[in-house]
């Protein structure tokens, strides 16, 4: 995607071969600053400190986490041992446990010489795949855009929880996709962005993208969703997810059930782009099932932006003292998905739906 007219991806390898550097996600979008991730330790730090963010992209950032821990060390036993440091960094989206697994599996089967350059082959081969499945959930998201009638004028109006672009993946993103193939193909949109209380993902990281692409939005309390779905000026929500259990449940970004909730009320359709690396097979019921990350309190209790001089700062919102609880995460039912958006197709949030996609293969 384009910052300034360059074109960049969240992660790459650097030129030394001896690292990957990602775009530093915690101080976007008052600064642009690049990390470098030159250990497994390191890059499950990432992940956990929330410098890399997003379900696909913690996935891709974890295989190389691996690709980094083959160079030092390629035993089975330290491969293990990072396998499961980088597993532990972040415990919701599914795609980070599903992304170590299947590169540690493939690396044990390998010569522990070969190891290190099989890594990250993998890795590199994950983050293109990555890239490849969002362009395709943009071009079926893309078709149920064109589907949809504006309420209100001659402008297609979508609302998106938290940030499920570029930036939560290798490149052009679940959620945003099909808008970005939208605004390519000409369609006249503009995109609500919920702020995404407490870490603001939306006001800082969806709105960044979006205005570096040139797409129209504005950025809305989180609180505002409703009253707008009310007054028609909501043809459609599109959100990404972190996992989706094989009944359809889809547990998202804390805050998106609440958006569902409204949409249900208000008959606007309720879209969920979900790459088939985000489906958990393994769950049935994701009230019950799906781990819900707790952040720390302080997120809640403080916020982070620029100040009048430019500097990031962090101010103070409560009583001294007050307690705040911090979940991360929240699980939608499937009756409230109106679709599940896939680099398979669309299809109902359903358990015939999912079989549909042949999630085995
Ligand atoms: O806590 P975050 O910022 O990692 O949460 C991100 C989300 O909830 C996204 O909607 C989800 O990971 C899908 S990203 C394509």
């Amino acid at each position: 995607m384009r910052i300034a007219d360059r074109h960049w991806r969240t992660i790459w390898p650097s030129t030394d071969g001896a690292a990957v550097e990602v775009i530093d996600q915690r101080v976007l979008p008052h600064r642009f600053q690049i990390r470098r991730l030159a250990d497994a330790a390191t890059a499950a730090a990432a992940i956990a400190d929330m410098t890399v963010r997003g379900a696909p992209l913690i996935g891709v950032t974890a295989a190389y986490g691996l690709a980094l821990q083959a160079r030092h060390q390629a035993d089975d036993a330290a491969l293990r041992s990072a396998a499961r440091q980088l597993k532990a960094a972040r415990p919701t989206a599914v795609n980070l446990a599903w992304a170590v697994d299947r590169t540690l599996a493939r690396l044990l089967q390998a010569e522990p010489a070969d190891r290190a350059a099989t890594a990250w082959q993998l890795a590199a081969e994950l983050a293109d795949a990555d890239v490849a499945t969002n362009q395709a959930i943009g071009r079926h998201g893309l078709a149920l855009l064109r589907d949809l009638k504006p309420a209100a004028g001659s402008r297609l109006n979508i609302l998106t929880h938290c940030n499920a672009g570029w930036l939560a993946t290798v490149d052009v993103g679940t959620a945003l996709a099909p808008i970005y193939a939208a605004a390519a193909a000409g369609i006249d949109l503009h995109v609500w962005v919920d702020e995404t209380r407490p870490r603001n993902q939306g006001a800082s990281l969806t709105a960044f993208e979006l205005r570096e692409q040139g797409i129209p939005c504005t950025v809305i309390a989180d609180n505002a969703g409703g009253h707008l779905m009310q007054h028609r000026q909501v043809d459609a929500v599109i959100v990404g997810c972190d996992r989706v259990t094989a009944r359809g449940d889809v547990c998202n970004k804390i805050g998106t059930y609440l958006k569902a909730l409204a949409a249900w009320d208000n008959r606007v359709p309720f879209w969920v782009a979900m790459p088939l690396s985000t489906l958990d097979m393994s769950l049935q019921d994701g009230l019950a099932e799906v781990p819900i990350e707790s952040r720390s309190a302080r997120e809640v209790t403080h916020l982070v932006g620029r100040d009048a001089q430019g500097q990031m700062t962090e101010v103070q919102l409560v009583p001294d003292g007050t307690p705040a609880a911090n979940p991360a995460f929240d699980v939608t039912p499937a009756r409230l998905v109106r679709a599940l958006i896939t680099e398979r197709g669309v299809v109902p949030a359903t358990p015939e739906g999912i079989q549909a996609l042949e999630p085995w293969r």
